[in-house]
């Protein structure tokens, strides 16, 4: 009866920015379908509130998420899978218009780097552990792990991770590209909360179109991703925000951005 007391996603805002705090620490917050649901709802629901700019999501306790719940995997067939995709929830999280920082805490393993990925950029503590182990299991990575991690790192150390499943530092993974900052462990929240507090404090229109416009780099030709970033640079100068941020430069003084 009291199961929901604690919720699966632990919700805080301070000022434009929501922090998730993905909360199934006895499990290593292993994602299950109730806690992707929980994830991509609160994502979905402050997309769509103006007094939010900016997203940080981490985990509770040692891990950020050590994977797709391997318990509710196991009896799995084909066919369940075929039938009903456990995790179309994290489709979601692709269309959410707002940066989202991973801000990883520990343990980011198979599902659990595979969502670090889904977010715009990482942020990890000096003790975050990084890895697509599922080879382990006798599967492979199935939440975008093959495709984004390979954008991010290059396809030799892609093949080492997924062929090996081993598990890299956060320093390493950092080197590799996977991993834009690494800080102390006690730093991580207020580091990624400060960052994106900062891309907060930015016209919201444009941080919308540059964080589309990366993505592209992943998703499209150079062909098209180039054409698409030029329109959208274009773009930005028929906003409002455009006007005032050249305006303040040339003035030497801090821009009031309007998201217009
Ligand atoms: C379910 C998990 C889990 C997982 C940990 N736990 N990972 N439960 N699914 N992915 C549970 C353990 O069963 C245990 O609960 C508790 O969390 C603590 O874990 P321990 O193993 O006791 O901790 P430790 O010895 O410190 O080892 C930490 C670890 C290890 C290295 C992270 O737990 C581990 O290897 N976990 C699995 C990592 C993994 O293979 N992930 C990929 C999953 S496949 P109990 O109650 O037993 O004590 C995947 C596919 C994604 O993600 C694609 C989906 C479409």
């Amino acid at each position: 009866f009291c199961q929901g007391a604690e919720p699966l996603v632990k919700i805080a805002q301070n000022g434009a920015v929501v922090t998730l705090t993905m909360n199934r620490p006895k499990a290593l917050n292993a994602l299950n379908t109730a806690i992707a649901a929980e994830l991509a709802a609160a994502l979905v629901k402050y997309d769509a509130d103006s007094s939010v700019n900016a997203f940080v999501l981490t985990g509770e306790g040692r891990a950020f998420v050590a994977g797709a719940d391997i318990k509710m995997m196991a009896p799995l067939s084909f066919a369940d899978w075929h039938k009903n995709d456990l995790f179309i929830e994290f489709e979601k999280v692709r269309q959410i218009k707002k940066p989202i920082i991973a801000a990883v805490n520990g343990f980011a393993l198979g599902g659990g780097c595979e969502l670090a990925m889904l977010c715009d950029f990482i942020i990890a503590s000096e003790k975050a552990v990084f890895g697509q182990p599922e080879i382990k299991l006798g599967t492979i990575p199935g939440l975008g792990g093959t495709q984004r991690l390979t954008g991010l790192i290059g396809k030799a150390k892609a093949m080492e991770w997924v062929l090996t499943g081993k598990q890299y530092t956060a320093e390493e993974a950092e080197r590799a590209g996977l991993v834009a900052r690494v800080v102390k462990h006690e730093d991580l929240l207020k580091v990624a909360q400060e960052t994106a507090a900062l891309i907060a404090s930015y016209s919201q229109i444009t941080v919308a179109l540059a964080k589309d416009c990366v993505n592209k780099s992943l998703e499209s030709s150079l062909n098209d991703a180039l054409a698409y970033e030029k329109r959208s640079f274009h773009a930005t100068f028929a906003t409002e925000d455009q006007k005032e941020g050249m305006k303040a430069f040339v003035e030497k003084r801090a821009p009031a951005f309007k998201n217009q």
